[in-house]
């Protein structure tokens, strides 16, 4: 072998040696230009909403052509997801969360509320128990395991303090759902969900904007994290509505999540 060749040769195991170590670290798979302008996307769609240039459905329906157009197994990467909820054990049915957090050279600037990105993780037969929002929008990306998701829209609140408030409810979606699907809300649609894990680990990863703009304002008013618990198991009345009380987070968990 020439001199020439050796090195060439040498080099080219140098080579091959480097590639199958990126290969097993997975960071051949890794699309951090792509995933980048998916978080650029993200906090864009969150500004244009806070500042009045999209409608609620409108980011309902962006957002879930965004953040189902991604690989789940990159972006868990990018989002540090085996680091973040490794840890977590579920010692009850409640979910446990972790916040994810966008690299600082992705522009959040001007988003004028509050907003947030999390990870949801919980047991086999653990839940997102039923709730309404107010004055919110989120969505939930299934991103491992199974869930049975059911999602209402929120016709109107009827408060009663003789015998209770409740709320009318007209059921949605009622889905068997698995990594890549995706259950949204605002105001306007969809406003309340719940989520039961079918799976072990099962997580999803959320974005949600709090304090968005009073269009709708409700009679019933929300907890500090802008939720309301129902408890939706009522039967359907003859217009396809379900008159759901009104429960505290104490009965919701008896009820839901024990
Ligand atoms: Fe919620």
């Amino acid at each position: 072998m020439t001199q020439l060749n050796r090195r060439a040769f040498i080099g080219s195991l140098a080579l091959t040696a480097a590639f199958a170590a990126v290969t097993r670290s997975g960071a051949l798979a890794q699309t951090p230009k792509s995933l980048d302008q998916w978080a650029q996307d993200l906090a864009d769609l969150n500004r244009d909403l806070t500042t009045g240039k999209i409608t609620l459905v409108d980011w309902q329906d962006r957002i879930g052509a965004l953040n189902t157009g991604v690989e789940l197994e990159d972006l868990r990467r990018y989002l540090d997801f085996d680091r973040l909820t490794k840890a977590m054990t579920f010692p009850t049915k409640l979910a446990e969360t972790a916040d994810p957090h966008l690299p600082t050279h992705i522009n959040v600037d001007g988003i004028e509320r509050p907003w947030f990105i999390r990870f949801f993780g919980m047991k086999k037969g653990g839940a997102i128990i039923p709730h309404v929002h107010n004055n919110m929008v989120s969505s939930h990306l299934i991103i491992d395991g199974q869930f049975h998701a059911r999602t209402f829209d929120r016709m109107v609140d009827l408060p009663d303090d003789a015998r209770g408030d409740t709320i009318l409810l007209r059921p949605a979606r009622d889905e068997t759902m698995g990594p890549g699907a995706i259950v949204t809300m605002s105001d306007e649609r969809e406003n309340s969900h719940w989520l039961i894990a079918e799976a072990d680990r099962s997580f999803t990863f959320d974005v949600g904007l709090v304090d968005i703009a009073k269009d709708r304002a409700y009679t019933l008013p929300a907890n500090k994290y802008n939720m309301i618990f129902v408890d939706p198991t009522g039967e359907e009345d003859g217009y396809g509505l379900i008159t759901a009380p009104v429960i505290t987070f104490e009965e919701a968990t008896t009820k839901f999540a024990a």
